[in-house]
């Protein structure tokens, strides 16, 4: 123990279980690495501006949860709250939807942050996959995003997870259907806060989890009853897609995502092992933010999964994912020209590619070996001065529990042998 712990809402990945969030973080991205998509990685802080412009003055991300600070130099930043408004900055400051080959795409891994209230699958300080298709407006791009997204999920082994469907309008459709829940909000008991949301953003008083609220809100005009006809036909195509690829979701007419740049289609994957932090990922069309940053119109959409939450996905419906053995040969001298020689000996294997490591601090035989039990290594090399006089080396087969003395300038082929 220290002085200090790690902050609030953060805690630290450790090995071995650090190894599941490297294999979901890889299981989550293969998919996409195999569709199209190109890996960005923009810095962990932006100008503050971009993330009120973009994910919306109003939302709970930007007025209570960012990490905003000043730097000396008098700029205006703050940790990034989420992806989707650096992606599409970058990709605006290199031109890459000028380079003729639209839709850009693009997929990203990192740090998040976010100053939330604590909770199990609700952190500071979390992680995500996310990927970015940036300047087309193509249903089969929505369809795309979701079917990869089910992939990965299917791919770690995940079953109870959900999909949940929804288009939000456009700039046609959204303003008339906003207009009459207003109206309708407005003619509800609801407290003043409350009110003051349904003035700045009705959406999201759908969202609300209060029982009263929700009882409230029976009877409250539904999104799908005012898509335009475009909204209509998209959408219906997107679902089509989804059901050709035998994707199976859930319409959710009441699918409101707290960020404020989506249009036309919405989706959550929730996770129904998880209590109330049940969104494990979600995305959606954006094809206004572009604009809203200073950018040209370049309709887009995406996705980001959370890697916390996946975890903790995999972890409620037991699953155990097979991760290779980080050691396949620990290596033990027994004395000072052991080690040395041995030392080089696992020099060359790892050079060879053969995952080895070796026991450090002149320990003796019993408490090495306890060493290399813990590696979970499949062979141990072990050499005293009398091996060495003899020019071999013991090989065990930890499995097996089978040993024998093999010559050292025949270990590296020995072992590429016996490990295939
Ligand atoms: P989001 O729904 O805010 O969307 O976050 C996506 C996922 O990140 C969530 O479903 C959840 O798994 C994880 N997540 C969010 N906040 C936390 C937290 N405090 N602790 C743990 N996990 C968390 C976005 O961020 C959008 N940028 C997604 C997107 C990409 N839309 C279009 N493109």
């Amino acid at each position: 123990m220290s002085t200090f712990q790690a902050p609030k809402g953060t805690y630290d990945l450790l090995p071995p279980n650090s190894a599941t969030y490297l294999a979901v973080r890889e299981a989550i991205s293969a998919p996409l690495k195999n569709s199209g998509y190109g890996y960005v990685e923009t810095p962990g802080f932006e100008a503050v501006e971009l993330f009120a412009r973009g994910v919306g003055e109003s939302t709970d991300i930007v007025t209570k949860e960012m990490y905003a600070f000043e730097t000396k130099g008098g700029d205006k930043l703050a940790l990034r709250p989420e992806g989707t408004a650096s992606v599409l900055r970058a990709a605006l400051e290199a031109n890459l939807h000028k380079a003729g080959n639209l839709p850009v795409k693009l997929w990203y891994s990192g740090s998040y942050y976010r100053y939330e209230r604590p909770q199990k699958g609700r952190y500071r300080h979390f992680s995500q996959v996310g990927a970015e298709a940036i300047g087309a407006e193509d249903p089969a791009l929505d369809a795309e995003l979701i079917i990869l997204a089910d992939q990965a999920y299917r791919s770690l082994g995940l079953r109870n997870f959900r999909i949940l469907l929804n288009s939000l309008g456009d700039k046609e459709c959204r303003p008339v259907y906003r207009a009459a829940l207003q109206e309708f909000l407005r003619g509800l008991d609801l407290d003043e806060e409350t009110l003051r949301r349904a003035e700045i953003n009705p959406l999201r008083v759908l969202d609300d989890k209060r029982a009263d609220v929700q009882k409230q809100l029976t009877g409250a005009p539904s999104m799908p009853d005012y898509l335009c006809d475009a909204c209509t036909a998209y959408h219906k195509e997107v679902r089509e897609l989804l059901d050709a690829a035998g994707v199976v979701y859930e319409d959710d007419a009441k699918l409101v995502r707290g960020l404020d740049y989506y249009t036309r289609t919405t989706f959550e994957f929730v996770h129904d092992g998880l209590g109330s932090q049940s969104a494990v990922g979600g995305g959606g069309r954006y094809d206004g933010l572009s604009e809203m940053i200073g950018g040209p119109s370049l309709p887009s959409v995406g996705w980001a999964l959370g890697v916390d939450r996946t975890v903790l996905a995999l972890e409620a419906e037991g699953v155990d994912l097979e991760l290779p053995a980080t050691t396949s040969v620990f290596a033990v001298p027994l004395g000072e020209e052991a080690r040395r020689v041995l030392f080089g000996k696992v020099t060359e294997l790892r050079k060879a590619g053969i995952a080895t490591d070796f026991s450090y601090g002149g320990k003796g035989l019993k408490g090495a070996m306890k060493n290399a039990n813990r590696s979970g290594a499949r062979f141990t090399l072990v050499a005293g001065e009398r091996d060495l006089a003899d020019g071999v080396v013991q090989l065990k087969d930890m499995e097996s529990g089978e040993q024998g003395p093999v010559a050292l300038d025949a270990v590296l082929e020995t072992l590429k042998a016996k490990l295939g």
